[in-house]
C-alpha cells in the first residue's frame, strides 16, 4: 500500500507543532524555577568593589535570571483568555518576549571580560527593542478590559509591570557595572545605576524646574512649591524611579492648581514635605487643585481606582482619546523615556502637543500615576493619596531607607 507523504504545507505545519511543543517544553523549565529575588542592599554590596571574577558572575546571574523571569510572564500571557492575547499590543508583547527568552536561554555561558562587553551589547539592544512594551500593553490591556474581571486585570497587569522593572533594572545595572569597570562611565556616588546617597531635596528641585520649564499659553505662570522638612535626607536609591514619581505628583498638583484657579489673579502653593524617618523616607505632595478624584466627573470611585487598569475601575481607560495617544506611543520606535530628563527633552523637542504621546505620565495615556505606583511598590514602598474634595489632595509616598527589602516581583 503507497501511504501518500504529507503535502508540503502539512510538513511545514507539524514541524512547526513539533517546534512549538518544544518550545513550550523549554519554557515549562524555566517557568519551573523560583526567581531569586534580590535587595537594593545586595545589589550596592555586590557591586561595590569589582574585579573580572564579578563582572562574569553578574553577566551570569542576569544571563541565567531573566530568562526565568520572562518565562514567568510568558506563562502569565499563555493563561489569558485567547481574545486577549490576540489584542493589538498584547501580541507584539508576547512576540517580544518570546523572542528574548529564546535568545537569553541559548546564550552562552559568559567567562571573559571581553565576552562581556558582547553580552552587555546584547543586552542594550534587547533594552532597546523593549522600548515600546509598556504603552502596547496599556493598549492591549485597556482595550481588553471588558473581557477580564477587574481583580483578574489589575493583577495580571502589576506583575507584568513589575517584573519589566525588575529586569530592567537588573540589565541596565550589569550594564552600568560593566561599564565602570571598563573605566567608560563615572561613578562617583553610584553603584551600577544606584545612587549611594541620593539627594531627596535635590530631586524635588530637579522635577519642579524641569515641570517649570514647560511653556504656557497664559502669563498666570506655575503655582510655588514650597519644600520644608527633612532636606538634607539622603539614602541609597535609584534616582530614575524616584524622580520618575515625583515628577508625576508634582505635574498632577501644578496641572490641577492651574485648572482649579483659572479664574482667580494668583494660585495658591503647592507645599512638599520629607520626612527621614529610621526605616523610611517620606515624602507629601499638598496642593490647592480642589480634589475631587472621587467627585462624580472623575469616572473613579476610590483613589485607588485611579492606579486600576479597568474601565469598571476607572472609566477613562477607554477614552477614545486615550487610545489614540496610546497607539502613538505604541508604534513610535521610541517607546517611554526612560528617565524624567529624557523625557523632558523630547518633550521640548517636539513641543506641547506632540508631548501627549511621548511623555510618560501624560494624562492622556493615563500611564503616570498607576506606573508611579509600580516604581513605589517594586522594593516595598507605597503612594497613596487622599482627595479633600473642594479644597485639594495630599499625596504621601513612602519609600524603604535600608534597602533591604526583597524586590515585590511575584513568581
Ligand atoms: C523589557 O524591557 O520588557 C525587558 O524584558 C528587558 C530585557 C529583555 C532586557
Amino acid at each position: 500500500m503507497c501511504i501518500p507523504r504529507p503535502s508540503f504545507a502539512l510538513g511545514r505545519r507539524l514541524e512547526s507543532t513539533a517546534l512549538h511543543f518544544y518550545q513550550n517544553r523549554q519554557l515549562e523549565l524555566y517557568a519551573a524555577r523560583e526567581t531569586k529575588r534580590l535587595t537594593l542592599r545586595q545589589l550596592v554590596f555586590f557591586g561595590r568593589s569589582m574585579n573580572e571574577d564579578r563582572i562574569v558572575k553578574s553577566a551570569n546571574y542576569v544571563r541565567t535570571e531573566l530568562p526565568v523571569r520572562i518565562a514567568h510572564r510568558l506563562r502569565d500571557l499563555q493563561a489569558l483568555p485567547y481574545i486577549v492575547v490576540t489584542q493589538e499590543g498584547v501580541a507584539k508583547v508576547y512576540e517580544l518576549y518570546w523572542s528574548a527568552f529564546e535568545k537569553f536561554r541559548r546564550y552562552p555561558v559568559v567567562t571573559t571580560i571581553a565576552e562581556n562587553e558582547k553580552f552587555c551589547q546584547f543586552v542594550a539592544q534587547l533594552l532597546n527593542e523593549h522600548a515600546t512594551v509598556i504603552p502596547n500593553l496599556y493598549l492591549g490591556l485597556s482595550l481588553s478590559s471588558p473581557y477580564l474581571a477587574p481583580d483578574q486585570l489589575d493583577s495580571f497587569m502589576r506583575r507584568m509591570l513589575i517584573s519589566r522593572i525588575s529586569r530592567r533594572v537588573l540589565a541596565e545595572h550589569h550594564i552600568a557595572l560593566s561599564e565602570a569597570y571598563a573605566g567608560t562611565r563615572a561613578q562617583e556616588s553610584h553603584v551600577g545605576i544606584i545612587s549611594t546617597a541620593l539627594d531627596v531635596g535635590g530631586c524635588i528641585r530637579r522635577c519642579i524646574d524641569l515641570l517649570k520649564s514647560r511653556s504656557l499659553q497664559d502669563a498666570k505662570g506655575w503655582p510655588q512649591v514650597v519644600i520644608d522638612g527633612h532636606l538634607t535626607c539622603r539614602f541609597p536609591y535609584i534616582r530614575e524611579h524616584l524622580e520618575y514619581i515625583i515628577f508625576e505628583l508634582l505635574k498632577n498638583a501644578m496641572d490641577a492648581t492651574r485648572h482649579r484657579h483659572a479664574s482667580s489673579d494668583s494660585l495658591p502653593p503647592i507645599n512638599v514635605t520629607v520626612a527621614e524617618g529610621p526605616d523610611d523616607v517620606g515624602i507629601r505632595v499638598s496642593d490647592q487643585g480642589g480634589g475631587g478624584l472621587l467627585n462624580s466627573s472623575c469616572a473613579v470611585k476610590s483613589p485607588e481606582d485611579l492606579f486600576s487598569f479597568s474601565h469598571v475601575r476607572n472609566a477613562t481607560r477607554l477614552d477614545d482619546s486615550r487610545l489614540v495617544a496610546l497607539r502613538t506611543v505604541s508604534s513610535s520606535q521610541e517607546g517611554l523615556r526612560a528617565t524624567v530628563g529624557e523625557q523632558v527633552a523630547r518633550w521640548k523637542q517636539d513641543g506641547e502637543t506632540d508631548n501627549v504621546a511621548l511623555q510618560g505620565s501624560h494624562p492622556k495615556i493615563g500611564i503616570g500615576l498607576p506606573m508611579s505606583n509600580i516604581f513605589a511598590t517594586y522594593f516595598g514602598g507605597s503612594l497613596e493619596l487622599v482627595s479633600l474634595d473642594g479644597w485639594g489632595t495630599d499625596v504621601y509616598l513612602r519609600v524603604p531607607k535600608l534597602g533591604t527589602n526583597l524586590e515585590g516581583i511575584e513568581v
